[in-house]
């Protein structure tokens, strides 16, 4: 029988919608937007502004939360309270109660809750797997990564949902900061960086401890334009992220990773470079490695993988790649280290919730 699923939120929905519909045994048949505008987009599907109606009237198996970032655990525990799985976009949650809350309702319903957290299907990261399984770095000690991404460009928003950049602040009384602007910490998007890491660990934090720059660059619009944070994990390792949203710096993303009989950094600066350094390699030094960024070597998207084995997890009634505590995993760390910044960098502990 085919999955019925939902998607709320049509901005990165959209490709959800066609990402679903293009797997065997999968059906979109409802899709929720707050926008009338981005509704009459999907003809074909019943179409809902009021997410609880969704609910009620589409009878779906699944709902795919793609909405805001603060809209997420609301949304994501109503429709696990209708019944549904859910698969949500990242960040997850906004808090230590609001990730309590999900982890509580998928163990009283049994349903499966997962994180989107597709840089883990990428190819880069599939790559690094092979190497760390192999041992070729001996124990990882440190692991670094940076997320970097200028989005001032589309900061602000008018009435009608059109996006325009901080610099536009002032110019008309209509234009408000976007919730990615004013109501996203950029360590609460830290599970593009910190998802990969604890991937290739098999590892969780346990402290955080976090800095951030304040509002620099744009104050009016973003209240925060770069965040670190430091990371001590359960088996002994540490992290260190940095993510900046709000900073004259195209995306980029860096991951590094130290071992004890090697080491590996990666950067995406408008192109993939990968350099590894083998201590047993018998011609030394470091080497390029040779890999695609997104593209993975089975030649299939990532995404659709990535959804592929969350659907076999709900028929076989198994867990899911990034289950309802490893979607926390990703996430809480972030969220701790802000915390952390916010009180003067502070060690924050970050709840073990497989034993709440
Ligand atoms: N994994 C990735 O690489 C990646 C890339 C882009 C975005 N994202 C994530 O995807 C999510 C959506 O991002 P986006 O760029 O599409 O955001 P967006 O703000 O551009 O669009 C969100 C859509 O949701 C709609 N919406 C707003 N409130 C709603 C509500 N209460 N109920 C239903 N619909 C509502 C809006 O009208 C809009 O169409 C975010 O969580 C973001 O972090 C992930």
């Amino acid at each position: 029988m085919n999955l019925r699923w939902g998607v709320a939120g049509l901005g990165r929905g959209a490709s959800f919608v066609e990402w679903l519909s293009a797997i065997d045994g999968c059906e979109v048949v409802a899709v929720c937007d707050v926008s009338e505008a981005a509704l009459q987009r999907f003809d074909g599907l019943q179409t809902y502004s009021d997410y609880s109606e969704f609910l009620e009237k589409s009878h779906l198996d699944v709902v795919a939360v793609i909405t805001p970032g603060p809209e997420h655990a609301t949304q994501s525990l109503a429709a696990m309270e209708a019944g549904c799985h859910v698969l949500s976009e990242t960040p997850c949650v906004y808090s230590i109660e609001e990730a309590q809350a999900i982890v509580d309702v998928a163990r009283r319903t049994g349903l499966k809750f997962m994180l989107a957290e597709d840089y883990i299907w990428m190819g880069w990261c599939q790559n690094l797997k092979k190497i760390v399984d192999a041992g070729k770095l001996g124990d990882i000690i440190f692991a670094e990564a940076e997320y970097t991404h200028d989005c001032r460009g589309g900061m602000l928003v008018d009435a009608d949902g059109k996006h325009y950049p901080a610099s536009a602040w002032g110019s008309r009384e209509d234009l408000t900061p976007t919730w990615r602007a004013a109501d996203l910490p950029p360590l609460f998007y830290c599970s593009h960086t910190l998802g990969p890491l604890l991937y290739l660990m098999q590892d969780r934090c346990t402290t955080a401890i976090g800095l951030n720059t304040g509002a620099k660059v744009a104050p009016e619009v973003c209240p925060v334009d770069m965040e670190s944070g430091l990371l001590q994990t359960a088996g002994g390792r540490a992290i260190r992220l940095t993510n900046g949203f709000c900073i004259a710096h195209p995306f980029s993303l860096f991951t590094g990773l130290y071992g004890s009989r090697g080491s590996i950094r990666m950067v995406n600066l408008g192109g993939l470079q990968v350099k590894a350094w083998f201590e047993d390699d018998p011609d030394g030094g470091w080497q390029d490695l040779a890999m695609e960024y997104e593209e993975r070597e089975d030649g299939h998207h990532w995404v659709t993988v990535m959804l592929e084995e969350f659907i076999a997890a709900i028929r076989a009634d198994t867990d899911p790649p990034v289950d309802v505590y490893r979607s926390m995993e990703y996430t809480l760390p972030g969220i701790c280290a802000h915390v952390s910044a916010e009180q003067g960098g502070k060690v924050v502990e970050v709840p073990d919730l497989r034993k709440s």
